[in-house]
């Protein structure tokens, strides 16, 4: 991505400690990182390595220690709490490993739900339309397989017209088949919607599909890849 790209989150020598039984942990040490406006990042990396952290700060669910986090510009590291709460809910949209949908609510209803929540969502049954999800949208998350309810979670992320999706494993769960159906829908939010998708994955395979790839190696940046042509989702193998 190059410099006429405009930047939407920018953090800077970013730090995030626990504190654990027996001390402090470092979780994060000195993360300074652009994500830019339409692109798709994937954050690469082993298991403990901090990228669950830097995805749950970059979206309001977790604070930094240290550091400073930008959002359009502005100084976004200590925000308000009503501040947090317009930020998850008209920002950013969060798709997760394990889906998360709610049993009782079909997979309309699940979109729905969140739509309702948001003044200028966009309407369910286009997001799951886009999802690929028409024909299954009164079903139950139990009557759908992982693939599709992850579709569903997508869609519910999708429907607010968020300027961000953050995703944290979203196919580790799921099949190299479903995983492919999964990794489409991303890539045509990416390219049709112009939204900005950070993705979370330990497949280094799947970062090939993204414009840049972020490594973090125990709570730092080893090395970010810009990727000049992304493989599409169907060209993947695992
Ligand atoms: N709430 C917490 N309290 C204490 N330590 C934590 C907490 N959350 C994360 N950690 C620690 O911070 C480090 C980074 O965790 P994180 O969840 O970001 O890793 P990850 O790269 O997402 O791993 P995985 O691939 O297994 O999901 C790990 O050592 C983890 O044990
Ligand atoms: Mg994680």
């Amino acid at each position: 991505m190059s410099e006429d790209k405009k930047v939407i989150i920018s953090l800077k020598d970013v730090t995030r400690e626990f504190n654990t039984g027996d001390g402090k942990l470092e979780a994060l040490k000195a993360i300074s990182l652009d994500i830019y406006e339409g692109e798709f990042v994937a954050i690469l990396g082993e298991s403990g390595c901090g990228k669950t952290t830097i995805l749950n700060i970059m979206g309001g669910m977790d604070h930094l220690t240290n550091g400073t986090m930008f959002l359009d510009g502005k100084d976004f590291s200590h925000p308000s709490p009503d501040e947090l709460t317009a930020y998850r809910r008209n920002y950013i949209g969060f798709v997760f490993q394990d889906y998360h949908l709610m049993p009782n609510l079909t997979a309309l209803e699940n979109v729905t739900f969140v739509a309702e929540l948001i003044p200028d969502s966009m309407p369910p049954e286009e997001a799951i339309e886009m999802v690929g999800l028409s024909e299954r949208k009164n079903n139950y998350p139990s009557q759908m397989s992982g693939g599709q309810q992850q579709r569903v979670s997508i869609a519910r992320a999708v429907c607010k017209r968020p300027r961000l999706i953050l995703a944290d494993e979203p196919t580790a769960a799921l099949d190299f088949t479903t995983s492919i159906e999964v990794l489409q829908v991303f890539e045509n939010i990416v390219k049709q919607n112009k939204t900005t998708v950070v993705m979370v994955t330990h497949n280094n395979e799947i970062s090939k599909m993204a414009n840049r790839v972020i490594r973090i190696k125990d709570g730092q940046i080893a090395e970010i890849i810009e990727n000049h042509s992304p493989s599409s989702a169907t060209d993947l193998s695992w």
